[in-house]
């Protein structure tokens, strides 16, 4: 909890309120990531906020930093044992077979957006409570569908206003940057694991504490370390793409080609695994590679579902054909990425990347005494159904505020309704330009303001 500030109670730490500035960001967010997964005919799907927590226990990994301390779980009183969901690709699986989807058409391509939840320790770039916007196509192993998700990662970003040209007037360029590796399947990645283990086992006692754990568990994680000793030692270690068996090592190349197809630059990047058992082959992170100080960065110390590097990745996917397996239900194969939204607003905004515009509200309605007050309470609900952007604040009566009030939204016609003008059914359109004063019929209203706002 945080701090209470006299008995004012605060929100959980890590967790936060976000107004209205920071909505505007993720609106043009969500829009852009929208659009862009519609085109390719990814459908929205909603989940629970809470699931059965088995179903992140073993898909994520017992031992994966999420599952081992960041999991919300809770007993109910009847006994069911939920966690707030930490991500959204399990869910989807889950969702996949309630829901009937494998008699549809495949693959199946669903997108989603909302709150994740995992007991990190709170920092920039890192919450509690965080939001994704996420896609997976599922039901096919064709490398395209590894590079469509790449691909529509990568041009959200791109439209948001991430991209590799320059800046504005500083000069200052952002380069997106696809990190990219396969993991293998479960042929081959044996092999390997084998092999990395003789090769860490040597090394043993250099290693951290936390590795020296991690190889007894999982010895793919150790390659996620970044100890300055534990990440000396991976630049020697056996890499994952010399041990691939054929068909994992044409599934990659086909995925590569594609990339390069579609002008995406990437990095071939031999250590990545990121942080969940379920993935297999394409595993990829997106990062903004820029010159800019204060990137969302964290200690090296500090571990999530992510590999770390020097900055935090904005999107992480990959494919993850056993998963479905790994839950007991028929094997599924399917691939996905997810991006932070949190960490794409404090990028829009350090890169001064516009939000999204709200309309100027051009019309502000002006009230003067009691049965104006009345009249303009039913009035602009009028305006709002014939499409007129109007402001008001009508639980001000003094008639200069409202006035100013009009001036400060740079509102460019004011609507002034007196009392005479209230029984008379005319009303006051002010010019806030000129200061020119014209009355009108107030069933001639909305024609009137549409021809004055025409002419400006
Ligand atoms: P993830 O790498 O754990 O993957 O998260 C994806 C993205 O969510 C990260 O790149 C980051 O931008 C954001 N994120 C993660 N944790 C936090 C946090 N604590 N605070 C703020 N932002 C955060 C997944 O969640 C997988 N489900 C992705 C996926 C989809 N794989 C296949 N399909």
């Amino acid at each position: 909890m945080k701090k209470q500030k006299q008995g004012i109670i605060r929100s959980p730490k890590g967790m936060h309120d976000m107004l209205h500035g920071d909505i505007r960001y993720l609106e043009r967010i969500s829009e852009i990531a929208r659009e862009v997964a519609e085109f390719y005919g990814f459908l929205p799907i909603q989940t629970p906020h809470m699931e059965d927590a088995q179903l992140f226990l073993r898909p994520l990994g017992e031992t994966s930093d999420v599952v081992e301390k960041e999991m919300y779980t809770l007993r109910t009183k009847g006994g069911d044992f939920f966690a707030l969901r930490p991500e959204g690709t399990a869910p989807v699986v889950r969702a996949y077979f309630e829901n009937g989807m494998g008699s549809w058409p495949q693959p199946v391509k669903l997108y989603y957006e909302g709150s994740f939840f995992r007991h990190e320790k709170p920092q920039r770039g890192r919450f509690r409570e965080f939001r994704q916007f996420g896609a997976e196509a599922l039901g096919s192993d064709d490398a395209v569908l590894d590079a469509l998700i790449i691909k529509i990662a990568y041009f959200i970003l791109r439209e948001i206003g991430f991209s590799a040209k320059g800046g504005p007037a500083s000069g200052w360029k952002n380069n997106l940057l696809v990190h990219i590796n396969s993991i293998g399947d479960k042929a081959c990645r044996p092999g390997y694991k084998k092999e990395l283990t003789n090769y860490y086992r040597k090394k043993f006692n250099y290693l951290c504490k936390d590795c020296k754990r991690r190889l007894k568990d999982n010895p793919l994680r150790v390659l996620d370390c970044k100890e300055p000793g534990c990440a000396e030692i991976k630049t020697q270690s056996p890499q994952m793409i010399e041990h691939l068996c054929e068909a994992c090592k044409t599934h990659f190349k086909s995925v590569l080609e594609f990339l390069d197809e579609a002008q995406i630059p990437y990095l071939l990047d031999n250590y990545l695994v990121r942080g969940f058992d379920y993935y297999g082959r394409t595993v990829f992170e997106i990062f903004l590679e820029d010159g800019k100080k204060e990137a969302v960065g964290l200690p090296a110390e500090e571990k999530g579902g992510e590999h770390q590097s020097a900055q935090v990745a904005l999107v992480g996917g990959g494919r993850y054909d056993d998963l479905a397996a790994i839950l007991g239900s028929k094997p599924l194969s399917a691939v996905g990425f997810s991006m932070g939204m949190e960490r794409l607003i404090h990028e829009m905004k350090r890169f001064e990347i516009k939000p999204k515009a709200h309309p100027q509200t051009k019309i502000f309605l002006i009230h003067i005494g009691p049965a104006a007050k009345k009249r303009s309470f039913t009035l602009m609900e009028e305006l709002r159904v014939a499409g007129i952007d109007a402001g008001e604040s009508i639980s001000r009566d003094n008639l200069k505020t409202q006035l100013n009030i009009a001036a400060k939204i740079g509102a460019k016609l004011a609507l002034i309704l007196g009392q005479k003008e209230a029984m008379d059914g005319t009303i006051m359109m002010r010019d806030m330009d000129d200061s020119l004063q014209e009355t009108v019929l107030q069933s001639k209203l909305v024609e009137k303001i549409k021809a004055k706002l025409k002419k400006k």
